[in-house]
């Protein structure tokens, strides 16, 4: 895949706009500020193709990027205290409404900051995502910022902190260093891959 070509399709704030799946779609969740458009920036090797901020609630849209066959989906951060409760349930309701409903959603990476243990709201999105049988990998995000010690340490919590925890794929990822990209490029790859068998 050339991951140079990928580009902005479209984005929704609303659930409803939504149209149904027209293609395979990978989507990342997290919460607000994890690095989520960091990820996909990285991935896609460029600066600015999601809006990347400090401020968290940055991207308060579902966004669609489209590479080759497949689309790529940003979700809203869940998790950010300072909006307002109609704005949270906006999110809210973009976030169920996307995973909920019956798309052609072949994987979701769930982002988790690698620095702290799992937030409440991580934790019910990765019992979700088990109890929607979603198919989807952790990745553990802004690994730049800890030392080997605190790598250890916070990987052996996350084996309690997190449900099913053994039987969960685990990507350790940093924006900065380019760390765990290739890893998941390769699980992209697959994906495209079974898309393609699935077509011919
Ligand atoms: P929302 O759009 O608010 O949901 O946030 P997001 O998950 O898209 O996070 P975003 O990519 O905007 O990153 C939030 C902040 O974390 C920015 O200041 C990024 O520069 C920083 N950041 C993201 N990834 C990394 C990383 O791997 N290492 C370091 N050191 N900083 C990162
Ligand atoms: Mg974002």
């Amino acid at each position: 895949m050339n991951y140079n070509n990928a580009e902005f399709y479209t984005s929704y704030g609303s659930f409803k706009q939504i149209p149904r799946s027209d293609r395979t779609e990978i989507a990342f969740s997290g919460r607000s500020n994890v690095g989520k458009s960091s990820l996909i920036n990285k991935i896609f090797n460029r600066k600015n193709l999601a809006r990347v901020s400090a401020v968290p609630g940055k991207t308060a849209t579902i966004n669609f990027y489209r590479l080759e066959n497949l689309y790529f989906v940003d979700l809203p951060g869940y998790g950010y205290a300072k909006v307002s409760k109609s704005e949270k349930e906006r999110w809210g309701g973009l976030i169920e409404g996307y995973l909920h409903d019956d798309r052609e959603l072949a994987l979701v990476f769930q982002l988790i900051d690698f620095r702290h243990a799992p937030t409440k709201d991580d934790v019910m999105m990765v019992n979700f995502l088990i109890d929607s049988e979603i198919p989807f990998v952790v990745v553990l995000t802004k690994a730049d910022k800890l030392s080997k010690k605190q790598r250890e340490e916070r990987r052996s919590a996350l084996m309690t902190e997190l449900p099913c925890a053994e039987d969960i794929t685990i990507i350790e990822f940093s924006a900065q260093t380019g760390e765990g990209r290739d890893d998941i490029r390769a699980i992209i790859e697959e994906i495209a891959a079974e898309d393609e068998e699935e077509k011919n």
